[in-house]
């Protein structure tokens, strides 16, 4: 699984947003301040935020996900983290920090602040966010598939697979780490073999049903962006989804054949 990572140095990346959002990318991250919500003057707002982070902070060695609500109407700060259900304890509890630590530096006065690293989501606001499945902001990282293209993969192999990880996952709430389910499956084609690894996982907070609404949504960026990629992670408020293929084994009898009428790199 850790295989995944490896990717990253390569992927391309898109990031799309509410327009009017400052964002900068720093160490893999994705960092939404929304520059218009300054907090002016010394609030108690800093201090409950400083406490959501930090509470969300202690948190992320015991589990994949944790909320913190701190503070007195109108200065009440939410805040969540939501690490990728394939890292150990260390590994998120890493990553909470190192995202925390960011926040601080690029939206220290922000009302509101939320952070996609590659392996966690960091976020905190003025409103309530829980239970709300979001389509914006999300991300997409991926790396095109350089040898193999097979016009199946995406609409049937991968799409298959999803589906079936989407009709588990809401199921999966009451498992250690909640709402998360993956998958690796040997698949031989026309076009070649290879191994398909494919994870879906959605934020406790969803209903089942909003679980579903979420993937669906991740399901229809990744269709926008990645159906020619050789890994993909899309990233949403509220869930994710990987898919990576490996140790491609293409025909080299059907290439020879079938190069000349090819429409795909
Ligand atoms: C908010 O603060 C940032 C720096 O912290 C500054 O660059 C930005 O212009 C401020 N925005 C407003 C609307 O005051
Ligand atoms: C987080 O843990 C530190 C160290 O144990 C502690 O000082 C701090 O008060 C804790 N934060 C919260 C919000 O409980
Ligand atoms: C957690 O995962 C990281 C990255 O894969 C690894 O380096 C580390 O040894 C793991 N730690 C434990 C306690 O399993
Ligand atoms: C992250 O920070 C918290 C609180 O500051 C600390 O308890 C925890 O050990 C840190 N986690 C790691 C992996 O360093
Ligand atoms: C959160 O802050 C924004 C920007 O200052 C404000 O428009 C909104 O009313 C606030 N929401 C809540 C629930 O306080
Ligand atoms: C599902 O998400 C929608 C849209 O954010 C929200 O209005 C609704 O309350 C959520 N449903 C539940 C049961 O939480
Ligand atoms: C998948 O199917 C859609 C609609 O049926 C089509 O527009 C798209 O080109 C197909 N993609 C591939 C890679 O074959
Ligand atoms: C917030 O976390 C608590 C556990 O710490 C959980 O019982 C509660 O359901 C969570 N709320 C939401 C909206 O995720
Ligand atoms: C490889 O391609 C050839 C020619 O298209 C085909 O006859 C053969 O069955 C393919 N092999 C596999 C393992 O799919």
């Amino acid at each position: 699984m850790t295989r995944i990572n490896t990717h990253f140095a390569a992927a391309l990346f898109c990031f799309f947003s509410f327009s009017l959002r400052a964002m900068s990318q720093a160490s893999q991250m994705l960092i939404d301040c929304n520059q218009f919500d300054n907090v002016t003057g010394t609030s108690s707002y800093l201090s409950n935020r400083d406490t959501v982070l930090s509470t969300l902070r202690n948190r992320s060695s015991i589990g994949s996900y944790s909320n913190a609500t701190a503070g007195l109407s109108p200065n009440t700060i939410y805040g969540m983290f939501l690490c990728r259900g394939d890292l150990n304890r260390t590994s998120c509890s890493d990553c909470v920090n190192a995202t925390t630590l960011e926040i601080y530096k690029s939206c220290f006065y922000h009302k509101s602040a939320l952070v996609f690293s590659n392996e966690c989501i960091v976020r905190y606001s003025n409103f309530s966010f829980f239970t709300l499945v979001e389509d914006i902001p999300n991300t997409a990282r991926f790396s095109p598939r350089s040898s193999f293209d097979s016009p199946q993969f995406f609409n049937r192999t991968l799409l298959e697979k999803l589906d079936e990880l989407i009709l588990r996952a809401p199921l999966s709430l009451s498992l250690p780490v909640p709402y998360f389910v993956e998958d690796q499956e040997h698949v031989t084609q026309l076009e070649g073999s290879y191994y398909l690894h494919a994870m879906v996982q959605c934020s406790p907070d969803l209903d089942p049903r909003n679980c579903t609404v979420c993937l669906r949504f991740a399901v229809k960026r990744l269709s926008e962006c990645c159906s020619h990629a050789q890994f993909a992670r899309i990233f949403f408020t509220k869930c994710l989804i990987t898919f990576e293929i490996s140790d491609l084994q293409p025909n080299v009898t059907s290439l020879g054949v079938k190069k000349g009428e090819s429409h795909y790199i």
